[in-house]
């Protein structure tokens, strides 16, 4: 392995879902974890109505987004790191009987695909996972058509700056290194033998994810924190009072500008170099 293969994340992560496939399917079953509660609703609801549209699903893993779109009547392409993720994806579409095309391969080579050959780009919490965003934020726009959208969810960055402390009052999170930079490793997901497997993921601010995606030429059209559904509050008091007492997801929906944008957001036809209005070329 070259240094710079060794200090991507891309080939640890793919070894990692390699690991966890089956766990990581039963966890997203769980009625009770924060996804369900928070993150899945939010995404639904910032994906919005799919139908006839072609959709792109990177980091699909077992197809939650994937199936659920293809449910809604889109054609969706499921693009994914581990092969064990996507047979539970193959699986799990078969049993929804909807059709996604899924394919093995990374985020960071969309080159196969054509530009302006999606309506929508979705990912759900895999975008912490990217080696080089900028480049992949820009392979996103590519291949998304002009007025497309790309909606994403990550671990909020708080979530990943401090720790949780619990207090009398309820847990606490204290944040410490906001602004740190580098990639950072969790264990909280189990192989087949219930063992820790660890993985890696990029600290970045919420600011980072805006700039990231003004640089490639996108509008932030929405960012939001989502707090738990409210009848979490009853069901689950232990994880809604948590959920409650910080934000632990970030939800970005972007767009494509019909128009270009120049890098300070302003239209491509005011930048400047074409003619003022009342000018006429001609004469
Ligand atoms: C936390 S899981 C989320 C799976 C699914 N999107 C969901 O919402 O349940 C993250 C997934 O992203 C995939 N992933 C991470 N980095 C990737 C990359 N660079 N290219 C493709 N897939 C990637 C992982 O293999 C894993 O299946």
């Amino acid at each position: 392995m070259t240094q710079d293969e060794q200090d991507r994340v891309e080939p640890r992560t793919r070894e990692a879902y390699e690991r966890v496939a089956g766990w990581y399917r039963d966890f997203i079953e769980e009625a009770d974890n924060a996804n369900n509660l928070a993150e899945v609703p939010a995404m639904r609801r910032l994906i919005g109505d799919v139908r006839g549209l072609r959709i792109l699903d990177l980091g699909c893993g077992q197809g939650r987004y994937s199936i659920w779109c293809a449910q809604w009547g889109a054609r969706v392409v499921g693009l994914e790191l581990s092969e064990r993720m996507v047979a539970l994806g193959r699986a799990a579409a078969e049993r929804a009987r909807v059709t996604v095309d899924f394919r093995v391969g990374p985020a960071s080579d969309l080159a196969h695909f054509p530009s302006a050959s999606f309506d929508g780009v979705v990912s759900g919490m895999a975008v912490d996972y990217f080696d080089d965003l900028p480049a992949v934020a820009a392979q996103i726009h590519r291949v998304l058509r002009p007025g497309g959208w790309f909606v994403f969810s990550v671990c909020h960055p708080i979530r990943l700056a401090g720790e949780r402390v619990e207090t009398a009052e309820g847990p606490v999170r204290i944040v410490s290194r906001y602004f740190e930079k580098g990639v950072k490793e969790w264990r909280w997901m189990r192989d087949d033998h219930h063992e820790l497997v660890p993985t890696w993921g990029y600290l970045r601010t919420v600011a980072d994810y805006v700039d990231v995606l003004a640089e490639a030429g996108f509008l932030v059209e929405r960012l939001w924190e989502p707090e738990p559904v409210p009848e979490a509050r009853e069901l689950y008091p232990g994880k809604y009072a948590d959920l409650i007492a910080a934000p632990q997801f970030l939800l970005i929906r972007a767009i494509k500008p019909r128009c270009p944008q120049g890098g300070d957001g302003t239209p491509a036809w005011a930048a400047g170099g074409g003619q003022a209005a009342g000018e006429s070329g001609a004469g």
